[in-house]
């Protein structure tokens, strides 16, 4: 299943004959994904466009839920595993592209208040973010929700969080945005801290479908964090959930 290449004539052919009832609206989002890439400029503007039109129509789905028990699902699977894996409620956590907190409001709810950081490109999202704030009576834990531009990191303090945590976020982005990333993200960390992010994996050829979704081959990641001088490590454990993408932990090396 990881070798598939998403993006082969084959494969599209392939895949239109078993799913006859998908046709239309991958054409629908082919053809608005295609004006939104003429209309925009790199790929961060192009893909806060794919979210402002997600989000306007569903902002569970805009995150990838079909349903709303996949959201509370998939989130509280990010919150266990951190918490199996040591998140303690003094630790500050920084989650890049956090959306509409399918995660977050776990990791709030559980955090010191002040301690959750959320970044994310659209400012759509965010909004989307307040409203499930709100819904869990969360406010008094005064969450930092901030849009940004780039994953350059430059206006957070250096050394400051335990846990840098990105899910499904790698998965839409080029190898450039995962680059800027890697390149900016040690000195934010603790000396101790790590930063876990999913992605997902192919054993066979690299490639995207829409300029929406990319396919990395673990080795390909592994080696751009060591280029930025981090120790990059597959997490086997994660592997054992249900979930389609992997997940690699980067420390200080
Ligand atoms: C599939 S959603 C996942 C959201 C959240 N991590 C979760 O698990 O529910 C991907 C999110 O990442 C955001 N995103 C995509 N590229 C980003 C980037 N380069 N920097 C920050 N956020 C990004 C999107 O706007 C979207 O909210």
């Amino acid at each position: 299943m990881h070798s598939r290449n998403r993006a082969s004539f084959l494969h599209k052919l392939g895949y239109a004959a078993r799913h006859p009832g998908r046709i239309s609206s991958y054409t629908r989002r082919w053809a608005r994904d295609t004006w939104l890439r003429m209309t925009t400029g790199d790929h961060v503007g192009y893909y806060r466009a794919v979210m402002r039109s997600d989000s306007a129509r569903n902002p569970e789905q805009a995150v990838g839920s079909a349903s709303h028990d996949r959201w509370l699902a998939l989130g509280k699977m990010q919150y266990d595993y951190l918490l199996g894996h040591g998140l303690l409620p003094s630790h500050r956590l920084l989650e890049i592209g956090c959306g509409n907190l399918r995660a977050g409001w776990r990791f709030i709810d559980y955090l010191e208040p002040g301690h959750y950081y959320g970044i994310d490109i659209s400012p759509d999202i965010l909004f989307a973010a307040q409203n499930v704030l709100q819904r869990y009576g969360l406010q008094h834990k005064l969450p930092h929700l901030t849009p940004v531009r780039n994953l350059s990191f430059s206006f957070l303090p250096k050394g400051h969080f335990d846990v840098v945590h990105a899910h499904s976020v790698f998965s839409h982005s080029p190898i450039e945005v995962i680059d800027e990333c890697l390149s900016h993200v040690g000195p934010v960390l603790t000396p101790g801290g790590f930063f876990d992010f999913t992605f997902d994996r192919t054993t066979g050829p690299e490639h995207q479908v829409l300029r929406e979704d990319f396919y990395y081959r673990t080795e390909t990641l592994t080696a751009l964090a060591r280029r930025h001088g981090l120790r990059a490590r597959f997490m086997r454990d994660w592997e054992k959930l249900p979930h389609k993408q992997s997940k690699i932990r980067v420390t200080h090396s």
